[in-house]
């Protein structure tokens, strides 16, 4: 089962004038009790998807589903 799930997944942040795509459509599916590693380079958008997996940010587009809490304990 698929706890977490990302379906094409935008987030442009808006710096006065200048639009920056940090997510230009990200699918993501990750399976109950899986381990996974993100990589990529700096300024590629890691920390803005897991922000929003973590729902501290909300997609400008974007089917998202979060089916189960994550415990860190
Ligand atoms: N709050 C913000 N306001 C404006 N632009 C942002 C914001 N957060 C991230 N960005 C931009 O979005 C893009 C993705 O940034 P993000 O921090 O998600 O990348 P990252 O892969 O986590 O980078 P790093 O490896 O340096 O942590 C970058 O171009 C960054 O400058
Ligand atoms: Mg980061």
């Amino acid at each position: 089962m698929n706890i977490i799930e990302l379906e094409d997944v935008w987030k442009v942040y808006n710096i006065g004038e200048v639009e920056v795509a940090a997510l230009r459509g990200l699918s993501l599916k990750v399976e109950r009790g899986e381990f996974l590693a993100i990589m990529g380079p700096s300024g590629s958008g890691k920390s803005t998807a897991m922000n929003m997996v973590g729902a501290w940010i909300s997609p400008q587009k974007a089917r998202c589903s979060l089916k189960d809490r994550i415990s860190l304990t």
